[in-house]
């Protein structure tokens, strides 16, 4: 089956829905902020949110950090925006762009899976680092490793309340499948279950994703120049590796 990406062009409108941003993305955030005091060997006031997506994280980070936001998807962009009209946002690929001024806590989260092989995984995390100060910190959370990952596991999450618009009512179905184990990529496939008064129309997404070891993300951190640190989210049924890394010159 061949990729598709609605999820992040003609269907980012049901982002919003997808999770509700006020409650478990603020405590993931709460965690990173902890890190980043932690581990920064610099006050950090600055954080670039790497696949910033439709600016969840950005919405609590704010509070703690002047935040940037970087992603590939304008539509994506201005759902953040509109969420966070007091950021800035830039397109740009994790795999690639480069800006113009340096900041002192990196996040990169939920987006990382999107680099389906190591040449893109490894360029996006020097990426991160080329866009650290001396003494800033990356926390980057892998969505799966080899060591996580669930054959043919399946999600269905209801709409958040708070995000629904009037009379529409969507359930998103993900399914996760990895078809050669001895490769580096998985498959994402997602169903949108999308009833508008009461209509059924279904969509779909298929991604192969990106899926490494444990040891991997050690050793390409490192390569890129990062003091490695290795922690756990547990937050109800999530339970996240998290790796803090550490610029340190
Ligand atoms: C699941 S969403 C992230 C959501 C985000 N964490 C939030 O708080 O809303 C994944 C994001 O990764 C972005 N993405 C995928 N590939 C990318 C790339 N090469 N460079 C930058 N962003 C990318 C997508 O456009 C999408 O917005």
């Amino acid at each position: 089956m061949d990729d598709t990406c609605h999820l992040y062009t003609d269907l980012a409108w049901l982002w919003p829905m997808w999770g509700d941003a006020t409650t478990e993305y603020a405590h993931y955030c709460q965690h990173v902020t902890g890190l980043i005091r932690q581990h920064a060997k610099l006050p950090a006031s600055t954080l670039l949110d790497i696949g910033c997506g439709g600016g969840k994280n950005v919405l609590n980070l704010k509070r703690q950090f002047a935040v940037t936001g970087v992603d590939l998807s304008s539509a994506m962009l201005a759902q953040a925006k509109e969420l966070n009209p007091e950021c800035m946002f830039v397109q740009g690929d994790m795999r690639t762009f480069r800006l113009d001024r340096t900041f002192d806590a990196v996040l990169m989260d939920d987006a990382l899976s999107y680099m389906s092989c190591l040449a893109d995984f490894a360029a996006a995390f020097r990426t991160a680092y080329a866009h650290l100060n001396p003494g800033g910190v990356l926390v980057a959370t892998p969505d799966v490793t080899t060591e996580t990952f669930q054959q043919n596991k399946t999600i269905v999450t209801p709409a958040a309340p708070r995000a629904t618009q009037a009379g529409v009512e969507v359930v998103f179905v993900e399914n996760t499948y990895d078809p050669d184990p001895t490769d580096e990529q998985y498959e994402t496939t997602v169903l949108y279950l999308i009833r508008d008064h009461g209509r059924l129309r279904i969509e779909t997404d298929h991604w192969t994703m990106g899926i490494f070891s444990p040891d991997t993300w050690r050793r390409v951190l490192r390569e890129a120049g990062f003091e490695v640190h290795e922690g756990q989210y547990r937050a109800g049924e999530d339970d996240y590796m998290v790796f803090t890394c550490v610029k340190t010159s």
